[in-house]
């Protein structure tokens, strides 16, 4: 029987009742499938700091090394840069598929939702969120500055994983870029020469700003859409609304091994946490995105076909709730339902 070893931060907030959620359909999936996890928790963010005056502990990184991912609540600030940057999770991938039965709770129109199915693939390792930064005093006053800077190598390599998958889909690349201000990040230069490797993929540059109002106007002639860390974490929250929730989205960040971090894209919600209400769909998604990262597909395609079914028969949290028909279920409920319609099916 096959085994696998998983590192969970929960981190702080809904992180702690989302993961848990997530964790307790893994197991039920793992059964079900012919396979095994075994779970170490260990501390990021404030947890973190308050034990070991750290919000990224040597510990919890010791925790995370060798395992076959890591799965990943929620943090305020401190500890998740950290986590990227130390396991190189370079590839940041965040799929956007508004669920059918979810049309109406998006702000856009259904008719521009129907067959939108992004795949947001964020470099998340360098660019601006990790470039020299400080402040200082000047002629004119205090100032402060970070600086976007990219190694050629670090957008190739973000290119390919972004090439890849636009293989394995629709064949289609969008380059976000912002070329006319800033034209020392050739991206679409780059980005076209490692696409040469990839004939049948047709490449697209598109300046980040066009962009983000097209995702908005037409988000259904998007496959793949690759982005720098900070134009990738704004484009990706857009995203993210189409499916009317940000509580739905999970995502894969992976490194040249193929180690991954998976999280919610969702933060801590602390209006939400320690409620037992939140939306445990972002964190089930990192699941699913983690078992395809090992080949359990037919795992991940169980649970996405009984959540979508779950769905249509009205079951909502309380984030996705709009009509007086709606069935309101908190995070337990949820997770119950599911597992409920996994094991009959
Ligand atoms: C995200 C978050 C983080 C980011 C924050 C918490 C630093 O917004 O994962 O998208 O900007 O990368
Ligand atoms: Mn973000």
């Amino acid at each position: 029987m096959k085994h696998y070893q998983i590192a969970v931060l929960p981190g702080e907030g809904v992180g702690l009742e989302v993961v848990e959620a997530a964790l307790t359909i893994l197991q039920q999936i793992a059964q079900q499938f012919g396979f095994t996890a075994s779970i170490d928790r260990g501390l990021i963010g404030e947890p973190a700091k308050q034990k070991y005056g750290d919000y990224f502990p040597e510990e919890t990184a010791q925790l995370c090394e060798g395992k076959d991912g890591i799965l990943f609540g929620a943090v305020t600030q401190g500890g998740l840069l950290e986590l990227r940057k130390r396991f190189d999770f370079f590839a940041n991938l965040r799929p956007v598929r508004p669920s059918v039965y979810l049309h109406d709770r998006s702000p856009l129109k259904p008719e521009k939702l129907n067959g939108v199915n992004l795949l947001f693939v964020r470099e998340l390792v360098s660019g601006i969120y990790f470039g020299a930064s400080g402040r200082g005093i000047g002629e004119r006053g205090p100032h402060g500055y970070h600086t976007m800077l990219y190694y050629d190598a670090e957008i190739r390599r973000v290119a390919r994983v972004a090439l890849q998958q636009a293989q394995n889909r629709r064949r289609h690349l969008t380059i976000a870029h912002k070329e006319n201000a800033l034209p020392q990040l050739p991206w679409t230069r780059l980005v076209q020469t490692e696409a040469e490797a990839f004939p049948d993929v047709t490449v697209e540059p598109m300046l980040v700003d066009t962009l983000a109002m097209q995702i908005v106007m037409n988000p259904q002639q998007f496959d793949v859409i690759l982005a720098g860390n900070l134009f990738g974490d704004i484009l990706s929250d857009l995203g993210a609304v189409l499916t009317g929730s940000i509580g739905t989205l999970g995502s894969a960040s992976l490194n040249a091994d193929g180690f991954g971090l998976y999280e919610p894209i969702h933060g801590t919600a602390p209006d939400l946490a320690g409620k037992g209400i939140a939306n445990p769909m972002g964190a089930i998604a990192s699941v699913e995105l983690m078992l395809r990262q090992w080949g359990e597909i037919e795992a991940a395609n169980c649970l996405t076909q009984t959540q979508e079914k779950l769905l249509s028969q009205g079951y909502r949290t309380a984030d996705l709730m709009m009509r007086s028909e709606d069935r309101l279920v908190n995070t337990q409920e949820f997770v119950d339902l599911l597992i409920e319609m996994m094991v009959r099916d």
